[in-house]
């Protein structure tokens, strides 16, 4: 490990993020009982020009008037080159219940897009004398925010997610695809005339796992569009997870069960992990670094590994 060590990322469960537009009236209820851990009320891409004034009402009322339990309650804001952007954070944090745990950011591009929020967040928060500090969560969904990931996620201390946006991602990044998320039909190898698809968001997904695991955030991937696809969803979110994602968002309830148990570590993989550092014990009481296991090496980078597993494990039990 390097002298500056790792920082934790904020230990509360975070597998499934579920959206709803903040225009419909209809869907606050269901989604704070649904099964979700976080929860985004939208004001930004779901709700029409139109709707924005009423959508930001709308979002106020439910906050304060709903029972939202133990989830992390979050409000996507509009971005920061539109007119609205400004009063989301003005109307929300003069009005609304000290129930708001964070804002989502999106189409953030670098450091000083959260640096201009922060103020204007921390300067409500001292004016109307709130007491509990909102939290920021980000999407990286545009060129510039994926060049400028790490100075994002180093951003502010009110830092506590970022997500990958497939869709504006790919269309700032001019990429000739049409879905968002998971396989594209283009994107494949050919070898003795088979094609092998290749998956077109390992790169971004893997810098922002890099950027949050640098500074504890936590890494999270965003939608997956076609919600009549189950195992669409399941091999984009298992590939999330194997990479150090924490979650992935549900545009749709369907998606919810899905993402939490993808996200939630299998029995089997506890079992395993316990069993990895029950023989990295015993190897150490016997003076040695390393061992096997099932026939495999393992050592002491093994423990950190199997140590992963068990903690995420143990912290959704316990949440
Ligand atoms: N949260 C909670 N409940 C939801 C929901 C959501 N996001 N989306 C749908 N439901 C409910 C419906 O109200 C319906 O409930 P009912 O059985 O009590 O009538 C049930 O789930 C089935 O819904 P369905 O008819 O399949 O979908 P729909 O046509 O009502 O809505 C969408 C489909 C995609 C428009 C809707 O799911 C939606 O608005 N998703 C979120 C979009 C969003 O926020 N995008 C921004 C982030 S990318
Ligand atoms: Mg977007």
């Amino acid at each position: 490990m390097s002298f500056r060590l790792q920082p934790t990322p904020p230990a509360r469960p975070n597998r499934c993020q579920l959206f709803g537009p903040g225009s419909n009236t209809k869907l606050p209820a269901k989604m704070a009982a649904s099964a979700a851990d976080v929860i985004n009320l939208d004001l930004e891409d779901s709700v029409a020009p139109d709707d924005k004034v009423q959508a930001r009402k709308n979002v106020i009322e439910a906050i304060g008037d709903l029972d939202w339990g133990t989830k992390t309650l979050s409000v996507r804001i509009n971005g920061l080159d539109t007119p609205y952007w400004y009063r989301d954070v003005v109307d929300l944090l003069e009005n609304c219940s000290e129930r708001l745990d964070q804002i989502m950011i999106p189409k953030v591009g670098c450091a000083a897009d959260i640096y201009a929020v922060d103020a204007l967040v921390t300067a409500i928060e001292t004016a109307k004398g709130r007491a509990k500090k909102i939290g920021f969560e980000v999407i990286i969904e545009s060129a510039a925010g994926i060049a400028h990931v790490e100075e994002i996620a180093a951003s502010s201390p009110r830092m506590q997610a970022m997500s990958l946006g497939a869709a504006d991602f790919a269309a700032s990044m001019g990429m000739q695809t049409t879905g968002i998320g998971g396989t594209q039909e283009n994107y494949y190898m050919l070898r003795e005339g088979q094609k092998y698809w290749s998956d077109p968001w390992h790169w971004a997904q893997t810098a922002i796992v890099a950027a949050c695991r640098t500074h504890g955030v936590l890494p999270v991937d965003g939608p997956f569009g076609d919600f009549s696809d189950d195992d669409g969803f399941r091999a984009q979110a298992l590939r999330s997870a194997t990479l150090g994602m924490v979650g992935k968002w549900a545009i749709h309830p369907k998606q919810i069960a899905l993402a939490n148990e993808v996200f939630t570590p299998s029995e089997a993989a506890v079992t395993e992990a316990r069993e990895i550092l029950a023989a990295m014990e015993q190897a150490k009481s016997n003076g040695e670094g390393a061992t096997v296991y099932k026939g495999r090496l393992v050592d002491i980078a093994s423990i950190k590994q199997a140590e992963v597993i068990v903690r995420q494990s143990e912290m959704i039990a316990n949440a």
